[in-house]
């Protein structure tokens, strides 16, 4: 681990998660404030959860993630509908629920999307630093009891273009996500504080165009890769169709179908 990051340890505190043991433990706040961000456990209602601070324009900016609420939790409750346009790019029909493994997992939000409309998930993170923080998230709503996080939803920290070729013909999933960094044009304040500080976890993902053949290679039925709007095709390669969505688009490559 490069990265000029910190985890600040209190005897409050729990220990540091196993991905960022490696990181120089700070005991004082503004000890912290020497490098770039730390890692830190807040408390709500007496549970720790993992945040990630750094210094923007001079203020500190911290983020978590959550499952058990927002959007997430909302569409978990009411329903999101399979009308949404992930769905569409999809292909989820009501009597298919594809296995998906999310290349580019993220903050979890899409995949926890499509764990909603009732696909099997597995993720796959690089970033050993957004990797403690959804799967902080994810235990969190285990331990509050979210069924959906339970089963069929899975983490691995590590590189996808090596774990997806390393699968077996029988672990091949139905569906590849992909949804690699992009740099925003979007100047929206909650976007940008959160942006900024995933950016600063993770850079650029400058080789994001060598996931899709190694997707294209290893997908039963469909590659999904979600874009800005305003980005071009992944490895410029044009896809079967494309979805346009809010500021979004989803372009697929369809492979084949599968007989329902
Ligand atoms: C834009 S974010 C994904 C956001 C996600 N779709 C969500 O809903 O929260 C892209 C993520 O993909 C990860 N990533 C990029 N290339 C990767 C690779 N080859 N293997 C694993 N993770 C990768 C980055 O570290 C970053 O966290």
């Amino acid at each position: 681990m490069s990265a000029n990051f910190a985890f600040l340890s209190t005897p409050k505190t729990p220990e540091a998660p196993s991905l960022l043991r490696d990181l120089p433990a700070v005991t004082e706040q503004k000890l912290a404030q020497d490098y770039a961000g730390y890692f830190s456990y807040q408390f709500t209602d007496s549970v720790p959860f993992l945040s990630f601070s750094s210094f923007l324009d001079g203020k500190e900016a911290s983020f978590s993630l959550d499952l058990t609420s927002g959007t997430i939790a909302y569409r978990r409750q009411h329903g999101g509908g399979r009308k949404q346009h992930i769905a569409k790019a999809c292909g989820l029909k009501h009597n298919w629920n594809p296995t998906i493994l999310d290349g580019t997992a993220g903050l979890g939000r899409d995949a926890a999307e499509l764990r909603n409309l009732g696909c099997s998930l597995r993720m796959i993170e690089r970033s050993p630093f957004v990797a403690s923080l959804l799967d902080d998230a994810i235990q969190r709503a285990r331990q509050a009891g979210v069924a959906l996080f339970q089963t069929n939803f899975s983490l691995h920290q590590g590189q996808s273009t090596q774990l997806i070729q390393s699968l077996s013909q029988q672990q091949q999933p139905d569906i590849i996500y992909l949804d690699p960094m992009f740099p925003p044009k979007s100047k929206s304040a909650a976007v940008k504080k959160e942006m900024r500080l995933v950016k600063l976890l993770v850079g650029t993902d400058p080789d994001a165009d060598v996931l899709l053949p190694v997707a294209l290679d290893n997908a039963k039925y469909r590659v999904v890769v979600k874009r800005p709007s305003y980005a071009p095709y992944l490895n410029e390669q044009k896809p079967s169709m494309s979805i346009e969505s809010k500021g979004n688009r989803f372009d697929v490559y369809v492979l084949s179908s599968p007989s329902l």
